[in-house]
């Protein structure tokens, strides 16, 4: 079903590729990680050793920056297996490579005697060029940001801080993975589940149904199970995953970021954090949200009640006493409700109008047409595993190959369990000045096909395709100079912007028609279906987005103290901005693996990038056409291309002509009348 995308088919396997191996041993992976970690210390130790007036672009700058590449390429070879390989002794092997690898990363970050090289780069008068101004500026700020500025026994303390740090976000993240809580249904406690979801479902030998805590069984059960009690139990299970081992561990979190930001002269670990953000501090986070809530607080507050009125309607036709409250596990139900009752999408009916095969080909048609780009399948790859497909993209103008990524969509034993984007090769210029092309691979949890089923998606993971595809394209399209700037290393408050601007074509007509056809009979999705399914975007706006602000709060409240009682800060904000309780006795953050995998601080991102991300699109694109090349391709040059050699909020200014703006967020989500706007273009 795949193979028909494939419409010119190629054996050459770029030259680029043969740096990537996907089929190392556990002992190669083990072998190859030291001696990289070798290769790079020894090109440190020799910056290091420079007399401090003889340090020069050519022999400071310019070795680091290629360091810095052939180690990004190396490290990806070692550190992505544990997410991909079939095998399971190479996923440990990586595992350990990529925390071997971590330690060394923050090794590298304190060496003073590279950094003091890079001041005495910095205090010459030479005329380095903008982008190796600003790497030469990023790298001192970096080594400030460690303390290498700071005395000596300070330093050691925060070298001891931040891998103790490291090494509990790893085993934070860990617990989660591993968490393998179950709970046992009847069929009669399982009543509002689809047969589809029932057969899915394990079942032990007196006939009751196990269901997991994982996403696919969790959140289908919340959303659709009628019986309130499971949704209970379940709701609890969910929030109390690891709450012994992780509340621990994240309170631990909280204080040691608090005493690093002292040690470097922050106020707050939020402060530090924000620095290197478009939001640049704390006090624009806070401003930022309490705008938003303001805006949101009405709406929430109408929902709210009208999700009450459901639940007493309900109530009173199944003869069950109404307690006149919304619930933690009431939320999801009730929400879905008013898609069913207020929008009636069918979503059983609709499924069946995105066989994976149909919206990956819409897709990136879509992509392609849009960037100006031409993708080609690239036959017998070396690949990770047969069901893997891998691309490589030409600049359709000039026929340029400019990167190469790979499809690796469906679950495996082992296989990391979400949707992702991850890089596997930088894209800028390498040590012979020559342009090293960006690879990059989108993994997905797309439900395999069967002999009678294609795999179907979901409208939710067409959207999910559609965003993480955005990454993929972020990475590819990279034009810049140095590895550190490469694709997705842009200000963690921006890195969604240019995905989450995408999200935007499967809520629109077109495109949505180009990337769907009955699995069966071939018809187009009817337009009423259509209609209903675009108009059911704005369903329930106003609790989801309170409810990223009551998780971005919580995290801005964890990180802007010096200690924190996690489930009752959680629990406060839960109430008064989403006013709906946490489950006593629950413990909600001791899953939320944000604040131990890199969104410390940092929540706030989506609800900030989506609100730019509305305005790039409602102010160009739904402007002056979806599919309008013109826009499309000024996006790739402005946005993509740029990676982070250029502030997000430059990028902004110029696509948009004008300061971005809050205003088309909440026009998109119908809750206010788009102000004329007063751009140039
Ligand atoms: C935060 O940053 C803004 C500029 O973005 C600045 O005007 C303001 O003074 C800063 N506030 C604090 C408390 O540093
Ligand atoms: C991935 O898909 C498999 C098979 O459908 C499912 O069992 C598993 O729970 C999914 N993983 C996650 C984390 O959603
Ligand atoms: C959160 O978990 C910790 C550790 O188990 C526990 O001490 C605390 O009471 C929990 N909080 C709540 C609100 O249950
Ligand atoms: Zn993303």
């Amino acid at each position: 079903l795949w193979g028909h995308q494939a419409a010119a088919l190629t054996t050459v396997v770029p030259v680029c590729l043969l740096n990537l191996r996907w089929d190392l041993t556990p002992d190669q992976i083990k072998c190859r990680t030291d001696k990289l970690i070798q290769r790079i210390k020894k090109i440190y130790d020799s910056i290091g050793a420079l007399d401090l007036d003889k340090v020069s672009f050519e022999n400071t700058l310019k070795p680091l920056a290629d360091a810095k590449m052939e180690y990004t390429v190396s490290r990806h070879v070692l550190d992505f297996p544990q997410y991909v390989s079939p095998c399971s002794r190479a996923r440990s092997a990586s595992t350990e490579a990529d925390k071997k690898l971590s330690e060394f990363d923050v090794e590298m970050s304190m060496r003073n005697d590279v950094f003091q090289r890079l001041l005495a780069l910095q205090k010459q008068l030479n005329d380095l060029k903008p982008e190796a101004k600003r790497l030469m500026e990023r790298l001192i700020n970096l080594g400030r940001r460690k303390g290498l500025h700071l005395p000596k026994n300070i330093q050691e303390e925060i070298k001891s801080i931040s891998k103790l740090i490291s090494k509990l976000s790893i085993d934070f993240n860990k617990n989660l993975n591993e968490d393998n809580t179950y709970l046992l249904f009847g069929e009669d406690e399982l009543d509002g589940m689809s047969e589809s979801y029932m057969n899915g479902l394990e079942k032990t030998e007196d006939g009751l149904f196990k269901v997991t805590l994982k996403y696919p069984h969790y959140f289908p059960l919340m959303k659709r199970c009628c019986v309130p009690e499971t949704r209970q139990k379940m709701e609890i299970a969910f929030h109390s995953r690891c709450k012994e081992v992780n509340t621990v561990i994240l309170e631990q979190l909280i204080s040691l970021r608090a005493k690093m930001a002292k040690f470097l002269g922050f106020n707050t670990y939020a402060d530090y954090v924000l620095e290197m953000n478009m939001a640049k501090n704390s006090t624009n986070v806070a401003h930022f949200l309490d705008e938003f809530w303001k805006t949101l607080k009405p709406v929430g507050n109408q929902e709210r009640q009208y999700i009450l009125e459901l639940k007493r309607a309900e109530s009173e036709r199944l003869g069950r006493e109404f307690d006149g409250e919304i619930h933690a596990w009431d939320m999801l139900y009730y929400m879905n409700q008013v898609e069913q009752v207020k929008f009636a999408v069918d979503k059983d009916k609709l499924i069946k109008y995105f066989p994976l095969e149909v919206v990956t080909e819409g897709l990136l048609g879509i992509y392609q047409d849009l960037l100006g780009l031409t993708f080609k399948q690239v036959h017998n790859a070396h690949v990770w595993h047969d069901s893997v497909r891998l691309y490589f993209v030409l600049d359709t103008a000039s026929g340029e190959e400019i990167g190469q990524f790979y499809l690796d969509l469906h679950p495996r034993e082992g296989k990391y369990g979400h949707a992702a984007c991850f890089s596997l090769q930088p894209g800028c210029l390498g040590p012979d000045g020559e342009r090293r092309l960006p690879v990059a691979a989108m993994v997905a949890n797309f439900t395999k096909p069967t002999i009678s089923l294609p795999s179907l998606l979901q409208h939710h993971e067409v959207e999910t395709f559609f965003h993480e595809f955005g990454h993929v394209m972020h990475e590819i399209c990279t034009r810049v100079e140095f590895a550190e700037f490469s694709g997705t290393l842009v200000e963690t408050d921006f890195v969604e912007v240019p995905s989450q601007t995408l999200e935007n074509w499967v809520w629109e007509k077109e495109p949505l028609q180009r990337m769907s056809r009955h699995y069966k009979h071939g018809s187009a999705i009817p337009d009423s279906l259509l209609d209903r399914l675009i108009a059911s975007r704005v369903a329930n706006t106003g609790l989801m987005n309170l409810r990223q602000v009551v998780l971005s709060k919580v995290d801005q409240s964890f990180h802007t103290k010096s200690s924190a009682n996690t489930a009752e800060e959680f629990a406060r904000h839960c109430k008064d901005i989403l006013g709906i309780p946490a489950t006593p006795g629950t413990n909600m953050t001791a899953s939320f693996s944000h604040l131990a995998g890199g969104y410390d601080g940092q929540y706030y991102s989506y609800l900030w990038s989506e609100v730019f991300s509305m305005d790039i699109f409602f102010s160009r694109f739904k402007k002056e056409g979806i599919m309008n090349p013109k826009v499309g391709m000024e996006y790739r040059k402005v946005i993509l291309e740029a990676g982070g050699s250029v502030d997000g909020v430059d990028m902004l200014k110029e696509f948009l002509g004008r300061e971005p703006s809050q205003t088309a967020f909440f026009h998109c989500k119908g809750l206010t009348k788009l102000e004329s706007p007063h751009n140039s273009h």
